[in-house]
């Protein structure tokens, strides 16, 4: 690492639900206290005094506020720090103020980097030899990479109808890759067979402490590109919920830290028709059973931290909203005519979610709003 001699403020790990304190020098997982993901703490008192390190153009800027106690074991391809643009010509059409913070330029791919980064660093320091993973397609990807680099052996589950590029790259870093018919709640139950069988630690989306982690990073960059001061509105396509969690638990530190004050954004759920679990839950209205989308990372039909996420959009005062397929393809196209930015179609749902609050009059004239784009649209092929 460039400048790095961080150690980390990490503390303790602590239930959600019971408030139970945890080792942080331990192997932890959900099944730990109230089925629940454990929430990692720092102490941000003495954070106070620190300085970023801003020679450090990735998520590891952040490293007293990461879990990793000894920088040896963070395992980076150069993660995070990636570019919010303005999209001027579509805020325009709009009447509102839309930036974009683009996670396609992340290693692997996708904003699934930050989350893996930390925890196979974590993995690695905990003394871990073998990650499993379910997974909709990018974050096997980013597992494989990251083990690759770790030296740790990676098994990832996925859907037998993800895009091929995405199951390549898992073979080409090395993993054990097995596809199941069906959807990631299946490859999930596979997972934890194996974990069983294997003694292999379970990698799924909040099932261990770290991934929110590194995730939480995006609500870091967000306050600290936008010169300490939040959008509005937050709009994020949600299948697991990790990136909104960890962003609502980023701003929550930085209130404490007294690196940012004011109002917190309103964090906005957006998801595919085909597969919305949460916009049903939001809503009151009977789930429907998933079918399949584009959006292969939002296909996630009985997500974990369900009540998490609703805990976000109560606190925030934010709204979940579903967008169609057909939705999600002119999306791409009207991006990419006057922008020149090719979206992913999770990406894509993101800016037809705002049209639609906008239109609702959810989001008001010269609000800001950030969108983002999680995935590389040249990986859906
Ligand atoms: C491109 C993309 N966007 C969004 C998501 C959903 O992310 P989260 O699990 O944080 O809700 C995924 C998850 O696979 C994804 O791959």
């Amino acid at each position: 690492m460039k400048t790095l001699n961080a150690t980390s403020l990490v503390t303790t790990l602590q239930c959600p639900h019971c408030h139970q304190l945890y080792n942080i020098e331990e192997r932890q997982s959900y099944a730990t206290c109230c089925n629940q993901p454990l929430f990692t703490n720092y102490d941000l008192e003495l954070s106070k005094s620190y300085l970023l390190h801003v020679a450090e153009d990735s998520i590891w800027r952040y490293a007293k506020l990461l879990p990793v106690l000894d920088k040896h074991n963070i395992v980076s391809l150069g993660e995070g720090w990636t570019p919010i643009s303005e999209l001027s010509t579509l805020s325009q059409q709009n009447n509102v103020y839309l930036l974009l913070k683009d996670e396609s330029v992340n290693p692997t791919g996708s904003f699934k980097a930050r989350g893996i980064s930390v925890a196979v660093s974590k993995a690695k320091e905990l003394g871990i030899t073998h990650c499993i993973i379910p997974t909709a397609g990018n974050a096997g990807g980013a597992l494989s990479a990251y083990c690759a680099k770790a030296g740790i052996k990676a098994t990832v589950i996925m859907p037998r109808h993800t895009p091929a590029t995405l199951q390549e790259e898992c073979r080409l870093y090395g993993a054990e890759l097995i596809l199941v018919d069906g959807l990631i709640d299946d490859c999930g139950k596979l997972a934890r067979q194996l974990v069983a069988e294997t003694g292999g630690f379970d990698m799924s989306t909040l099932k261990e402490p770290y991934r929110l982690e590194g995730k939480k990073t995006m609500g870091y960059e967000i306050a600290e590109q936008l010169n300490w001061k939040l959008p509005d509105v937050i709009i994020y396509p949600t299948g697991g919920g990790t990136g909104l969690i960890g962003m609502w638990k980023a701003f929550h530190e930085m209130q404490q830290l007294g690196w940012i004050n004011g109002k917190l954004p309103r964090m906005v759920i957006v998801q595919s028709e085909s597969c919305a679990p949460m916009v049903h839950l939001f809503q009151n209205t009977p789930n429907i059973p998933p079918s399949p989308t584009i959006a292969y990372g939002l296909a996630v039909p009985s997500p974990f931290a369900k009540d998490l996420m609703m805990e976000v959009l109560e606190q925030s005062n934010g709204t979940a909203l579903s967008v169609s397929e057909q939705e999600m393809e002119d999306g791409i196209h009207e991006v990419a005519t006057v922008e020149g930015l090719l979206l992913s179609p999770e990406g894509s749902a993101t800016y037809i979610a705002c049209k639609k609050l906008v239109e609702k009059g959810w989001i008001a004239e010269d609000e800001t709003v950030l969108l983002f784009n999680t995935g590389s649209w040249y990986k859906y092929r």
